[in-house]
């Protein structure tokens, strides 16, 4: 009973009485599954207990949730909001309650006295960095791009349109010539990409795609594998988030791009709940994260080995 193991037991019950709610999207992406994974790692190594809810996909699920987790008294609520709009309501109940809020990877239009805090990354600037590497790849030829956007409403669909579109201001020889949502899914990415090769003179026409997510573009990649032409050659392929399947199909030279968006929302979202809740430590209100372009000549094999089983 040293004064120092009294403290470090006490702290340490204190970490441990911690209740935490996360209202997560659901599972539509790889990258998402390895978010849950991740916070739930995150929380278990710092002694917390988490309660998580899986919306599928729906707001008045993640709103539920929310109230729920009110309704049980937790000490924190993380949410990754599906879309952009309708969160005030919900978010002033926690308020009220005296529950901070810190958002995960999307935003929300709310006022920011509604939250503590959101963790994600500069969403417009993703779209504009893989807008550059476009630019620089295509060079002078026209070239007419189709672009698989995300969830509507959602600010990474929203926000990854936007920064592509400015950044291809000016670059008349390039030109958005098909834009529709693949819901951030596989399935829907295939789908849609089969629909713009049927319009796109069975994609001959088609120079390259700007997907909103990797998984939207590897279903994209099956698509155009099923219409005959090469991913990567005769249609560019660029898109967001980095998961092992895209570093895969780059290693294999049927993608050409991904800005790697990090699924560790939770350890910056802690940290700052952990700071707040030990002296009131008020965190900044946008904790950024990193938006880093890969390219075929960025090692894809290694990266796919280093991220493969890490929750993906
Ligand atoms: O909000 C982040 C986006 O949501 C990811 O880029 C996408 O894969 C996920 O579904």
């Amino acid at each position: 009973g040293s004064v120092a193991a009294l403290a470090l037991s006490a702290t340490m019950a204190l970490a441990a009485d911690k209740t935490i709610g996360f209202a997560q999207i659901g599972s539509e992406s790889g990258w998402r599954a390895a978010e849950t994974t991740v916070t739930k790692q995150q929380a278990a190594d710092r002694g917390l207990d988490l309660r998580f809810s899986d919306a599928q996909q729906k707001q008045e699920n993640q709103i539920a949730a929310i109230r729920s987790f009110i309704a049980q008294g937790v000490d924190a609520i993380l949410l990754a909001p599906v879309v952009a709009t309708g969160w005030d309501a919900v978010l002033q109940e926690a308020k009220e309650a005296e529950i901070p809020v810190v958002l995960l990877d999307r935003q929300v239009d709310s006022s920011e006295d509604l939250y503590l805090t959101a963790v994600g990354s500069n969403l417009v600037h993703e779209g504009e960095v893989a807008a550059e590497w476009l630019i620089g790849a295509v060079g002078d030829k026209p070239c007419r791009i189709v672009e698989l956007e995300g969830t509507t409403g959602s600010s990474p669909a929203i926000d990854r349109k936007t920064g592509f579109e400015n950044t291809l201001k000016g670059h008349d020889n390039l030109q958005v010539v098909r834009s529709q949502t693949g819901d951030f899914t596989r399935a829907q990415g295939k789908e849609v990409m089969e629909s713009f090769l049927q319009a796109e003179n069975g994609g001959k026409d088609i120079c390259a795609l700007y997907a909103h997510n990797d998984d939207m573009a590897v279903g994209a990649i099956q698509a155009i594998k099923e219409a005959g032409l090469q991913p990567g050659k005769d249609i560019l392929i660029v898109s967001i988030d980095g998961v092992p399947d895209l570093f895969k199909a780059m290693s294999e030279a049927e993608a050409n791009a991904t800005v790697e968006l990090t699924p560790n929302m939770a350890g910056p979202a802690l940290d700052a709940l952990d700071a707040y809740w030990k002296d009131g430590t008020m965190p900044p209100k946008f904790i950024q994260t990193e938006s880093k372009l890969y390219t075929q000549a960025d090692d894809p094999a290694g990266e796919y080995d280093r991220r493969k089983g890490l929750g993906y």
